[in-house]
């Protein structure tokens, strides 16, 4: 069995999903760790809730990212994690992690890239005047969602759209996409078998 860690930094209903897919057998991994960069948040009830261990830290505590990537690398050790999924961490990821990590580290964006990588990328997408967003799923490297595309599924906008409208159109497709994604990444050998 693999062992994941999750990153969030806010609600993490997308973090919901993956407890949801183990719970239900759909994602075959155990999650030994929630990261969380925001006090507070409702991500954090979620891992309590789900008997999940989580590391929460407030990154200005620290001297610089290498301080708290040094410890958030100590809290993955410890919990044998294996693989990593952003859902919603609103950070870059420094070399720290990403030496440790790099190809074993994805992320779930909410626009098509290349299209509107960064914060906001609905609103961004609205602004543009798009008949046409989604999301996407992509292994995670230096840049701000750089990294190679894993999986995209298109999301269509409507005329009257407010950001509420596309948001909900968007995390349904999210909830239902992130966990098929890791089950295959983690079991590619039984993907390629059926
Ligand atoms: C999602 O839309 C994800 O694509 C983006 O941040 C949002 C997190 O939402 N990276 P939630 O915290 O999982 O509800």
């Amino acid at each position: 069995m693999k062992n994941i860690a999750v990153f969030a930094s806010g609600s993490g209903s997308n973090f919901q999903a993956i407890i949801d897919a183990v719970e239900t057998g759909e994602l075959e991994a155990e999650i030994t760790l929630l990261v969380c960069d925001k006090p507070g948040v409702k991500a954090i009830e979620r891992a309590e809730k789900h008997g999940i261990p989580s590391f929460v830290f407030s990154p200005k505590t620290y001297v610089d990212k290498e301080a708290f990537e040094t410890e958030i690398l100590e809290k993955l050790n410890d919990a044998e994690v294996d693989f990593i999924a952003l859902a919603g961490y609103m950070r870059l990821i420094g070399p720290t992690l990403l030496n440790e990590f790099e190809g074993k580290m994805v992320n779930i964006h909410p626009s098509l890239l290349p299209e509107f990588p960064g914060k906001d990328a609905i609103g961004q997408a609205l602004e543009a005047g798009v008949n046409e967003t989604g999301v996407t799923v992509h292994y995670v490297d230096n840049g701000m969602d750089t990294g190679p595309i894993i999986e995209q599924v298109a999301v269509p906008v409507y005329e009257d759209d407010t950001q509420n409208h596309v948001r909900k159109r968007i995390h349904e497709v999210e909830h239902e996409l992130y966990p098929k994604v890791l089950q295959k990444l983690l079991h590619p050998a039984e993907v390629n078998s059926n």
